[in-house]
């Protein structure tokens, strides 16, 4: 049965980017992480049509599916190939939603980001996030709360990251910071009474991460007892920065950064261009610097206080790399009231 008209409402959503503080790489293999939400969200808006699933994205990627009235169900796509790559799994999270709702609609999909994508700010999940809210507000049945939309987004990232711990969803939908590990699942770290602020900054360099996951695991294979040795350590980090965290200490939080980032060198999962982002940025104030996410290049994560937030900003840019300023963002998944 089909009770919508396909009518000018427009749902709207909204999903912010993520960082991960400390742990990664270790946390595929059950060590802790800490992520945090940040303060640059992906848009999304949706729109019922009559006869197909089309997604745009402002990157410069759309894709246009058969559904609907025009009686391609299983759909099929017209686009090139970098779009289909990024919006097949999103398409995918749409269609389930119309099929479940036994709807013979299709719907237009707008995305807007401000979270660069491929530098592990976690511009995916944030898009899945922010999709599958702004689709399933547009529905009768409305599953739109935050539960379910990050199910929804989690079980859609996973097609485009086979091996995804859920953790980018998580952070996105609920916001905040969280310790998140394989065995003990997430929690959050209460500290909005103390915000952190960040310099991220972008090597310019894309990673796959994918591929540095894999470069890991050949590291574990041919390493293990040294690779239980970093593992360790970056637990212990990872504890010891729980604390730092509650108790506000961002001098002992920034030697910690620093002190992971080195373990991640030791695992071969740095760059040329990260390692001298860190320095710029550790040379013109910051409490702590080191990359976040899968590397190979990618963001780099400096915690940064008061003036130093313009000096490091600015030594960035004069040397021709962009970066902006986040804190951590409390509020995760948005949906303003149509
Ligand atoms: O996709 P990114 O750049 O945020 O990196 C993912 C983090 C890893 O620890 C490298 C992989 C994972 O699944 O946790």
């Amino acid at each position: 049965m089909d009770r919508h008209n396909t009518s000018s409402k427009i749902a709207r959503a909204s999903a912010p980017g993520k960082v991960i503080l400390f742990g990664e790489h270790f946390v595929v293999y059950d060590t802790p992480a800490i992520l945090a939400a940040i303060t640059r969200r992906v848009e999304a808006s949706a729109k019922l049509n009559d006869s197909k699933i089309t997604i745009k994205s402002d990157i410069g990627l759309s894709a246009e599916y058969a559904f609907g009235n025009s009686g391609e169900r299983a759909g099929s796509s017209v686009q090139d190939q970098a779009s289909a790559r990024f919006l097949d799994p999103l398409y995918q999270l749409v269609r389930d939603l119309l099929v479940k709702e036994n709807t013979t609609h299709g719907v237009e999909v707008e995305i807007s980001s401000r979270v660069t994508h491929g530098i592990g700010l976690g511009s995916s999940a944030a898009c899945c996030v922010a999709v599958a809210a702004a689709v399933s507000s547009l529905l009768p049945s409305c599953l739109s709360d935050k539960a379910n939309v990050c199910k929804i987004a989690t079980e859609s990232e996973r097609l485009i990251h086979s091996n995804s711990s859920g953790a980018d969803c998580f952070v996105c939908t609920f916001g905040g910071l969280i310790q998140y590990s394989r065995n003990r699942g997430f929690s959050n770290i209460e500290s909005n009474h103390h915000p952190l602020s960040f310099i991220v900054a972008d090597t310019g360099v894309k990673h796959s991460t994918a591929e540095l996951v894999s470069l890991a695991k050949k590291f574990r294979e041919s390493n293990r007892p040294q690779f239980d040795n970093l593992a360790n350590e970056a637990t212990q980090i990872c504890n010891q920065a729980l604390g730092a965290i509650k108790s506000r200490n961002l001098e002992k939080l920034g030697n910690l950064m620093n002190q992971n980032h080195s373990l991640l060198q030791k695992l071969g999962v740095s760059h040329q261009r990260t390692d001298q982002l860190v320095d710029i940025c550790l040379n013109a104030g910051a409490i702590g610097a080191k990359l976040t996410g899968a590397g190979g290049g990618g963001a780099v994560l400096a915690l940064a206080d008061g003036s130093a937030k313009q000096t490091i900003a600015s030594k960035l840019r004069d040397k021709g790399f962009s970066c902006f300023e986040a804190e951590i963002d409390y509020d995760g998944l948005k949906i303003p009231a149509t």
